[in-house]
């Protein structure tokens, strides 16, 4: 018998439009967790008799529970940093030259190359346990760091692991096609075309859920995306793009010719791909970490976007060189104050239109009956005043699949 549990004394926000009421905002809140369901929650005066016996009650203490985070676009798996990156950058190189150099991505590659698995596994852990502490409960990983069939295989293989050890869920993403490795080198057809060998093993390893491309003059040329889309498809595996990050390569238009679940970044895409990607029902991911440390000047065209219903998601992009950033949080702060976005955005960017830019029901992003019981529970008492403070995570507890956890044991 999966145990019965009744959580009271709380607010909930559940990001399910109520009453004219965007955040959904229940004052006075039960909620009702059946195993690892939300079985009910509404108004404590209107909890019917047969949901109130319990084998459990807790006693949120007045607390705000929230629909838990969801972080789609993190390069989690790595070994080393780049802050000596972050001085050259700071003395006048530019990201794109360092890259050129022969640092940047192709760095992190040697580092993580020269990691074991348990080492990139325990990091990896470390990493996705401070964005837990955070709220978030769903995680995308990307690979990209390992450039070779064993050492993507090795990544993707630390993303799934996270997601057991810790009981989140990890989406996983191919992005071999994220840097040319040194043995390519000159020969950047033939490695799109080792890379898309690769993608069959490793997708009948059962180690991929979508696959992702770095489309850029440092990256990946548009015809060669195509190859790469073209063999995800011909697998029925959904595809992402980096696109538009520090030019405009028309990635975000060839994403959304093959249905892409997102693109990503952004800042640099025309009115067309706008036009494209919202015919195709492609999500748009901004990621102002990523625009704040390279100190980007150039905006996505947050405007374009909203004026076509896009949905607009965010997230970390947890990486070494572009955002060494764990903190969901100030990414809302970000991108409200960076890219204006409005509170209630922001919290969607995390929330359903995160979970859309990973192939799930926008509904995995709200509370309700039928929802899988996670959410986070926070000292605060609207989640507006999660995205103004900054560089502060009021999370008391996140709760699991109807398990709590206290925040500062994560
Ligand atoms: O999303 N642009 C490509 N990938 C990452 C940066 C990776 C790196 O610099 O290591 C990004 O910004
Ligand atoms: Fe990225």
């Amino acid at each position: 018998m999966s145990e019965h549990c009744v959580w009271q004394n709380l607010r909930a926000a559940t990001l399910a439009p109520r009453d004219n009421d965007a955040w959904g905002i229940v004052e006075d809140a039960v909620i009702v967790t059946r195993g690892d369901h939300i079985a009910w929650l509404g108004e404590r005066a209107d909890l019917p008799p047969e949901f109130a016996q319990a084998d459990r009650t807790v006693d949120l203490d007045g607390a705000l529970v929230t629909p838990p985070l969801i972080d789609c676009h993190t390069h989690l798996v790595y070994a080393g940093n780049r802050a000596h990156e972050f001085e050259l950058r700071l003395e006048g190189a530019s990201y794109e030259a360092i890259s050129r150099a022969g640092g940047g991505i192709r760095s992190t590659v040697a580092a993580t190359r020269s990691a074991s698995e348990d080492e990139l596994f325990a990091l990896a852990c470390e990493r996705a346990r401070a964005l837990m502490r955070e709220g978030v409960a769903t995680l995308e990983i990307k690979s990209g760091y390992g450039l070779s069939l064993a050492h993507e295989r090795r990544s993707l293989r630390v993303a799934r692991r996270v997601g057991e050890a810790l009981g989140i869920e990890v989406k996983t993403t191919y992005l071999a096609a994220h840097a040319l490795p040194e043995e390519f080198a000159g020969r950047s057809d033939e490695y799109v075309a080792a890379l898309c060998d690769w993608m069959r093993d490793l997708h009948a390893e059962n180690l991929i859920d979508a696959v992702d491309v770095f489309c850029e003059r440092i990256g990946f040329s548009r015809e060669q995306t195509r190859i790469v889309f073209k063999h995800a498809k011909a697998l029925g595996l959904p595809v992402k793009l980096h696109a538009e990050q520090l030019s405009d390569q028309g990635g975000a238009a060839l994403a959304s010719e093959f249905s892409a679940l997102s693109c990503d970044h952004l800042e640099y895409v025309g009115d067309d791909a706008i036009a494209a990607m919202a015919r195709a029902g492609v999500v748009a991911v901004l990621l102002p970490g990523a625009y704040y440390f390279l100190r980007e000047t150039k905006l996505p065209p947050i405007e374009k976007l909203r004026a076509s219903a896009i949905p607009i998601a965010l997230a970390t992009d947890h990486n070494p060189g572009s955002s060494p950033t764990f903190s969901p949080l100030l990414m809302m702060n970000m991108a409200c104050t960076l890219f204006r976005m409005t509170p209630i955005e922001a919290w969607l960017g995390f929330t359903a239109n995160a979970a859309l830019a990973l192939g799930l029901p926008a509904e995995r992003g709200q509370l309700g009956a039928g929802s899988v019981a996670n959410f986070g529970v926070w000292s605060a008492s609207h989640p507006r005043d999660l995205v103004y403070r900054f560089g502060h995570s009021p999370l008391r507890q996140l709760v699991l699949n109807g398990q709590m956890r206290e925040a500062i044991e994560l």
